[in-house]
């Protein structure tokens, strides 16, 4: 059974690559979603076969015991039976028994992906949920991204690779990546953990998971698993402030002067806001307004003009620059590499 289910459950992975980037939760990419997925398989092969049992009964009894014409309307009522004992007690026992057994499974999943401590050598990772993009910030390597999260591959047997403290700067989020773990809320003044390990590379889709306003759909995120070797020299680069090119002095200048800097950090400046994402290294994310659209001149050139049309209701406001100081202060985040 368990065979015949996960066949199919390939075959709609497959069909779902076909269609979009996949994310769904049998697609699994982590120690994490394996396990996850592997107790969802459990549930529906219990419950199927419950379905079955059930709905098969019900069909033969249908069947066997129809009215039919040749029966006379005077033949005698059949005996009446009220209640029995050892029918009750054993519709009331199994349905127990197969609760516990579920129960005991998932908590102890759940007991396994929510340690409150890191493991020892899990790279540490602060999300911070924010109306509507995620901050990731690396405590131990002094840096803060955002919306995008990069992460080692870790392919050891022994899984620790991610463990992320998940807080809330506004309301409730819930972060999702399905291949990779289970969902987990960030709460107002709550701290919450969890970890994963994944262990293929590759980019990973996730969003907000918990609805928390106008653009919760567009309070998307990625996952970047790495090599070790591709995250040190991502982590190399994250870790210094921003290039002072002197050819887009202008741009800095205004990118400085004008209330850019009192909501956006870029580290090496005296742009030191926090009410929306660090872009000290902006260019090095493929997306901008947390997956709204695709990192390019051309959408950076909109997004800061009129970032509403990407993403309706968003609190980045519209700049009042001239088109010309618009290009110019693009220029310079282009620099931010
Ligand atoms: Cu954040 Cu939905």
């Amino acid at each position: 059974l368990r065979r015949v289910l996960l066949t199919a459950m390939a075959l709609l992975g497959t069909a779902n690559v076909l269609l979009a980037e996949s994310t769904s939760i049998f697609d699994t990419a982590s120690y994490n979603s394996e396990k996850i997925s592997e107790i969802f398989l459990l549930v529906l092969a219990i419950t199927g076969l419950i379905f079955v049992l059930v709905f098969s009964a019900i069909a033969v009894f249908v069947v066997r015991f129809r009215a039919r014409r040749s029966e006379t309307e005077d033949e005698p009522e059949p005996p009446q039976i009220y209640g029995s004992w050892p029918i009750e007690i054993a519709w009331t026992i199994a349905p127990l028994l197969i609760i516990f057994v579920l129960f005991l499974v998932v908590v102890r999943s759940v007991n396994e992906q929510r340690p409150t401590q890191a493991p020892g050598d899990a790279v540490q990772v602060r999300v911070i949920g924010n109306q509507w993009w995620w901050s990731f910030e690396y405590p131990e390597l002094g840096f803060i991204t955002a919306n995008e999260l990069h992460v080692p591959l870790d392919d050891t047997e022994d899984p620790s690779s991610v463990f992320m403290q998940l807080e809330s700067a506004d309301v409730a989020h819930s972060f999702w990546v399905p291949r990779l773990a289970g969902k987990t809320d960030l709460i107002p003044n709550r701290i919450n953990t969890m970890w994963f390990t994944p262990n293929e590379t590759g980019v990973y889709y996730g969003q907000c998971a918990e609805y928390c306003g106008t653009q919760h759909s567009k309070m998307l995120l990625r996952v970047i698993v790495e090599t070790p070797s591709e995250f040190a020299a991502w982590v190399e680069n994250e870790k210094k402030p921003a290039v002072n090119d002197p050819a887009v002095a202008d741009g800095r200048a205004l990118f400085l002067e004008h209330s850019c800097a009192s909501c956006h950090t870029i580290r090496g400046t005296n742009a030191r806001g926090t009410f929306g994402p660090d872009l000290t290294h902006l260019m090095s994310r493929q997306t901008i307004g947390a997956g709204a659209a695709e990192n390019n001149h051309d959408n950076l050139i909109t997004w800061i003009t009129n970032p509403h049309v990407f993403k309706t209701g968003c609190y980045m406001p519209e700049m009042k620059l001239t088109a010309e100081n618009v290009k110019t202060v693009v220029s310079y985040l282009e620099t931010l590499r």
